[in-house]
């Protein structure tokens, strides 16, 4: 099954084995797509994404993503690279400043909270709005970034990043209406479960909230390679009229109200 025969795109976020992104960049070129990896330029340093562009045949492109300049060379880059427009673009970033340095959330930096929202939610923007005004998007194109369930219920330890993805979803929809009536193209954010990633478990007590959705969600959580299969079915023509849409994928879990295995410990 070649799900992206033909199709050409872009996966940000790769940084090692475990990243979500890394997964989808290895069942992209599994399915058949030519894609571009990109990081920020200090993740080429001590990431391993040299391995990963090695095993799916790819270029690596440094980008900061809250960079415009960079982010058009990447699209002007990846479509030279690729032998024209793209099919598919994947926001796989995030990263908190205050979460970093411990800041607990009755104590922010604000100058912290705004490169975080930068880093975590309007690249995302920058990269829609870049897309848009340079026309890089076939007809049809999927673009797809990556959420967590903060942003509707309350994660205490999640901090500023619950606000990041509150934005980066409402980014999706917003720009999903943009992108729709332009050439029909989709943009979705899935909402992942605690997946054990180098971002996921630079939040304290990352553990326990892992532990806690996956005994709470009938199908216990998704894993970052399920995860991958989702996107891929988003990139693909089967996903055609699915758009502004936050798409939860986690077993289940974000309509549970009670598990009685949590309580009866059975
Ligand atoms: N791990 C989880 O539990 C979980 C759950 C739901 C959603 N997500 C989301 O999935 C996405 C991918 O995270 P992950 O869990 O695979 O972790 P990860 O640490 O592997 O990936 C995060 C990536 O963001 C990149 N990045 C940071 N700043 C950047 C910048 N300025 N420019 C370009 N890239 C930058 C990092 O280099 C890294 O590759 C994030 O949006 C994250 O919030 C993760």
């Amino acid at each position: 099954m070649a799900l992206l025969e033909g199709k050409r795109g872009i996966i940000s976020g790769a940084l090692d084995e475990q990243s979500i992104a890394w997964k989808v960049a290895e069942k992209c070129a599994a399915h058949g797509a030519k894609i571009t990896l990109t990081n920020a330029p200090v993740a080429l340093r001590f990431g391993k994404i040299q391995e990963l562009a090695a095993k799916v045949g790819a270029e690596i492109i440094p980008a900061d993503a809250t960079n415009l300049e960079d982010i058009e060379a990447l699209y002007t880059q990846s479509q030279e690279l690729l032998g024209g427009k793209l099919d598919f673009v994947l926001h796989s970033i995030g990263m908190s400043v205050n979460v970093r340095k411990k800041r607990e959330y009755t104590n922010l930096k604000y100058d912290w909270m705004q490169k975080t929202f930068d880093v975590s939610a309007i690249s995302f923007h920058k990269m829609m709005q870049v897309a848009y005004q340079n026309d890089v998007m076939s007809d049809w194109g999927s673009i797809l970034g990556l959420t967590y369930i903060a942003a509707q219920r309350v994660f205490p330890d999640y901090s500023e990043m619950a606000e990041s993805k509150a934005l980066l979803e409402s980014f999706a929809r917003s720009f999903g209406y943009h992108f729709g009536v332009k050439n029909n193209v989709r943009v979705n954010t899935i909402s992942q479960s605690p997946t054990m990633t180098t971002a996921g478990q630079g939040v304290k007590g990352f553990q326990e909230f892992f532990d806690y959705a996956d005994s709470m969600s009938p199908l216990g959580n998704a894993t970052a390679d399920e995860c991958a299969d989702y996107c891929i079915f988003m990139f693909s023509d089967m996903s055609r009229k699915i758009t502004m849409q936050n798409l939860y994928h986690d077993g289940g879990y974000v309509n549970m109200g009670i598990n009685p295995s949590l309580v009866t410990g059975e």
